[in-house]
């Protein structure tokens, strides 16, 4: 990557600064006006850029986008003082929580284009079941909201009724939640007990956030910002252990109580514009159970309010979205659902038709104030955008007035990369300047934000910028429409963002790098306009931005929808003829349905005859079975679950084996660090062979984790028998964590990535005992509560910078107690397989060293390699002289680069396929 000729040219010398425009202010617009600026040295460089003045599609926007949507009167109330859940004993914490608010953020809320919307928007969510809401992003849709219905008492009934919000994204749920807990003067969510057990103790924590592993709620509840998926979660109902066809059917009435999302009053589904699947899968589902718990209410009301029946209330559903879109979610809603007939629970017919009629569903739209952003484009196309965003960033920095940069990019590796030499640049530019006999320029304070990152990044990023420094936030497309950054005034952009894509026919899902749309684009742009007048750079052409699709693709068409369709029919629902907002593509449903019938976790019915003579339409039904349950309960992709079902068959040292893998594999890091030095990469490689294990990728990455908790167990142990003798207890705590750190860095082991695995091995370990899947390192003893007690008080402490896990949360169960290691990982190896028969591949005669999917048919398909990364790749065996046969092959993922790799491999025996073949 040329990025990292930059690099090298940074370290170089601060010569490399010699290409800075000499006079800065003059090769930058100083007006957005000037059509010709001076050409800076640097290609790509602000000076390159065509201006034009942004058209009207971030300042124009209309303010009524619908005739039928109410008036959203914004009434120029004050914000009334709070009054919270009814004024009983247990709301004067919550008024005394209030009390304690940073005056400066109640003004910063006060400030809020929504804020004048606030009585509009509740007298629309009390007189309508759904309300859709339209508004700029940074308007406050999602941190004011919830707090406006939590104060109109939405979430004041008893039992505890919670106002939900759904977040396409892990980073946004956990970062709203933690700002909307500031605003409220509640405590940190991330340091909430994330053990249900003990949360029933635990006081304060109105709002919480659930995200898949974790789970930061207690019993005070009442604003929760969940993933799509946790909902999703939630709707399928309790887990609850399973174990064949027939017991299936009566936990699925025991669950469908709580499929009716009844702990919850509202239900905010966010960012609906952003159609990811689980979105769209939340759309038809919430509007399924909102109506039904209309039709049981009303006929609960009809029989005169039985006191032996618990009331159930209804349900409200506002939808937001940050662009245009807002007529098709009305229209969504308005119409009646087609998912409830499927398994309704409510018997009487005719409160089921009066509940499921058409309804008004008003548009509420909140004008954000958009100041002006100044448009640049590249004259030429860039080369290399990364070399192009860098120069750009410098470029603003060394030339343009005070102001936050926000730089939009498309994964974190590039992300990691262009950090790396901003850091670098940045050391050298006041020696630079001095040498110019320039003013010295501010500090750079680079702050990347990405999916993997976790809670602890969004310090740096929504934190105040420092004085007489820049703050320069280089984000994946998470910063387009979910998160606003304070204080950002330039945005870089460069087109680009990572998208999953699933082509049918090959049944493997890649992440790519696509091109943005123009609405993505606009959206980007209008970040840099939130505060005061900004400027966007386009690291592309403006012919190219005309060329760019209006509007991006719904997910729905460009996935694999296997996880989908499992959650659907374990809800008792048919995919085929589900309330899709976006009916899916059939071809690519039905291969997701054939991958769970061959997976065994759906099975087809056909009714018995007699049925037809009864004048019922005879038509083959889909079914659950138990396996498929069991997946459809444990929160992982179909392929692991079905491989950990594999695995607890082979007795509880595989099922350990292959829990512990889908931790690592299901980490959003990588637990070794790949250094992108030549030199450094070398000695990690070095460092990696000591963990290398013949069979490949995946037994090496459990290989390494072992090694990491043996290390820790040691170090433990030390610490243990130091500490009994006459040692301080503190000092040799922390030596011994300073050894395990030592350690992780002389084997280039992630220890950040690590401790995150150890969290969800933690949370996977828990749902494998409730699921019944014996592993052997379960200790009878050990309940779960202890356990994870153990796993958030060290994950508090690391968020307070005390780093204890890593010493304290492997509780390995003594050799003795444990099964057998299969040391060469046979039993893990195949039931990986069973979960993935279509990633298995075989070597291919025609072409050295290319693969072939085993599905794929004869002639078609596409041939691939072994991603150089990896263990088995052929450069590698050749330097070890290893003699394996790689004839056979299981792979994680399949990447595009300049061409097809496949990632993490492992070797099979070809026998293990054709046992599977004659396994049905
Ligand atoms: O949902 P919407 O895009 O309409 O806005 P929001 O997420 O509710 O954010 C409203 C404002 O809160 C933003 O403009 C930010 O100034 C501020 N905010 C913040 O300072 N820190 C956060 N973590 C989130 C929002
Ligand atoms: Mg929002």
């Amino acid at each position: 990557m040329s990025l990292d000729t930059a690099l090298a040219q940074a370290k170089r010398s601060r010569d490399s600064f010699g290409s800075l425009p000499s006079s800065p202010s003059t090769s930058v617009p100083s007006s957005p006006n000037k059509k010709k600026h001076k050409k800076s040295k640097y290609a790509n460089a602000p000076s390159s850029f065509a201006h034009s003045p942004l058209s009207n599609g971030i300042n124009g926007l209309p303010s009524r986008p619908s005739s039928s949507s109410a008036p959203s009167s914004p009434s120029r109330k004050q914000l009334p003082s709070p009054s919270h859940e009814g004024g009983g004993a247990a709301s004067a914490w919550i008024r005394d929580a209030l009390k304690a608010v940073d005056p400066r953020i109640l003004e910063s809320r006060a400030a809020l284009p929504i804020t004048s919307g606030k009585q509009a928007i509740i007298d629309a969510v009390r007189s309508s079941d759904t309300v859709v809401i339209l508004g700029e992003t940074g308007s406050g849709k999602t941190t004011q909201i919830p707090q406006f219905l939590f104060e109109a008492g939405f979430a004041s009934r008893q039992p505890v009724q919670m106002i939900g919000v759904t977040q396409p994204r892990r980073v946004a749920a956990t970062s709203l939640a933690r700002r909307v807990a500031v605003e409220m003067g509640q405590p940190d969510p991330a340091v909430l007990p994330n053990v249900k057990g003990k949360a029933r103790t635990a006081a304060g924590g109105l709002v919480g956030y659930s995200i898949r592993f974790e789970d930061r709620t207690t019993r005070n509840t009442r604003v929760k910002f969940m993933t799509d998926g946790m909902v999703l979660r939630e709707m399928i109902g309790d887990i609850s252990p399973v174990q064949t066809s027939s017991s299936a059917m009566t936990s699925q009435t025991s669950a469908l109580r709580s499929n009716l999302l009844l702990k919850y009053s509202v239900l905010i589904i966010d960012e609906a514009h952003e159609r990811t699947l689980r979105t769209d899968q939340v759309l038809g589902l919430a509007k399924r159970i909102q109506r039904e718990r209309k039709a049981l209410r009303q006929s609960w009301i009809a029989r005169g309010k039985p006191a032996n029946e618990a009331e159930i209330t209804e349900l409200k559903i506002i939808v937001m979205s940050a662009t245009l879109d807002a007529n098709r979610f009305a229209d969504f809603f308005a119409t009646p659902s087609t998912a409830l007939r499927a398994n309704a629970t409510v018997t009487d017919a005719r409160a089921l038709a009066a509940a499921n009629t058409k309804q008004e569903v008003p548009i509420l739209y909140v004008k954000g104030r958009q100041h002006d952003v100044a448009m640049f484009h590249t004259e030429e196309p860039a080369q290399e955008w990364t070399d192009a965003a860098l120069r750009t960033v410098l470029q603003i920095h060394v030339s343009r007035p005070p102001g936050d940069i926000l730089v939009f990019m498309t994964g974190q590796d590039e992300i990691d990369t262009l950090a790396r030499a901003l850091e670098l640049y940045s050391s050298e530019l006041p020696a630079w300047a001095e040498a110019e006999s320039k003013p010295t320029p501010m500090s750079l304070m680079i702050a990347p934000l990405y999916a993997a990152l976790g809670p602890s990044a969004s310090l740096k990023v929504f934190g105040p910028t420092p004085p007489r420094t820049r703050k320069v936030v280089l984000a994946t497309n998470i910063a387009e429409t979910s998160i606003t950054i304070p204080g950002i005034v330039f945005v870089v952009d460069c087109g680009l963002a990572k998208e999953k894509v699933y082509t049918p026919g090959t049944a493997v899902e890649t992440l790519q790098v696509q091109e943005i749309s123009q609405s993505a684009a606009r959206q980007r742009a209008g970040r840099a306009g939130r505060e005061r007048a900004g400027e966007c750079y386009r690291l592309y052409t403006q012919k190219a931005f005309e060329a760019l699709p209006l509007a991006g693709t719904p997910e729905i068409v460009r996935t694999d929808l296997a996880a989908a369709v499992l959650q659907l029919c374990a809800m008792g629902q048919d995919p085929y003829t589900f309330d899709w907002l976006d009916t899916p593509d059939p071809e690519g449903l039905q291969e997701s349905v054939l991958q769970l019938i061959q997976l065994g976790a759906l099975d087809i019915h056909t009714p018995p005859p007699n049925k037809e003579a009864k004048g019922e339409k005879a038509t083959a039904r889909l079914v659950l079975t138990g396996i498929g349950m069991k997946m459809a309960m444990l929160p992982v992709s179909p392929a692991y679950s079905r491989s950990l079902i594999a695995a607890a068959a082979r007795g509880p040292t595989v099922a350990r084996q292959v829990r512990d893998l889908i931790a690592v594999l299901s980490s959003d890091r990588s637990i070794l660090v790949e250094p992108t030095d030549q030199e450094k990469r070398e000695e990690a490689n070095r460092a990696k062979a000591t963990f290398v294990h013949p069979s490949g990728d995946h037994a090496t990455l459990l290989c390494v984790l072992y090694a990491y908790l043996a290390e820790a167990d040691k170090v433990a142990m030390l610490t243990k028998t130091r500490s009994q003798g006459s040692a301080d207890r503190k000092v040799v705590e922390k030596e011994g964590r300073e050894q395990l750190k030592a350690w992780c860095q002389n084997h280039y082991v992630h220890q950040k990535a690590v401790k995150n695995v150890l969290h969800i091995r933690n949370q996977l370990r828990n749902i494998c005992r409730q699921q019944k899947l014996a592993c052997d390192d379960d200790h009878p003893s050990t309940t779960t509560a202890e356990l994870s007690s153990d796993d958030s008080n060290s994950d508090s402490d690391s968020e307070s910078g005390v780093d204890r896990d890593g010493l304290f949360v492997t509780h390995k169960v003594a050799s003795e107690e444990r099964g057998e290691e299969d040391e060469s990982f046979v039993g893990m190896r195949q039931s990986l397989l069973e979960g993935r028969i279509a990633n298995a591949a075989l070597k291919q005669p025609s072409a050295p060293n290319t693969y072939k999917r085993i599905t794929s048919a004869a002639g078609a398909g596409s041939t691939f390699k072994i991603h150089p990364s990896s263990t088995l790749h052929p450069s590698k065996m050749a330097r070890e002289r290893a003699s394996r046969q790689t004839d056979a092959i299981l792979f994680e993922e399949l990447v595009f680069t300049t061409q097809t790799f496949a990632r993490t491999v492992s070797i099979i025996e070809p026998a293990w396929l054709q046992e599977l073949a004659t396994r049905k």
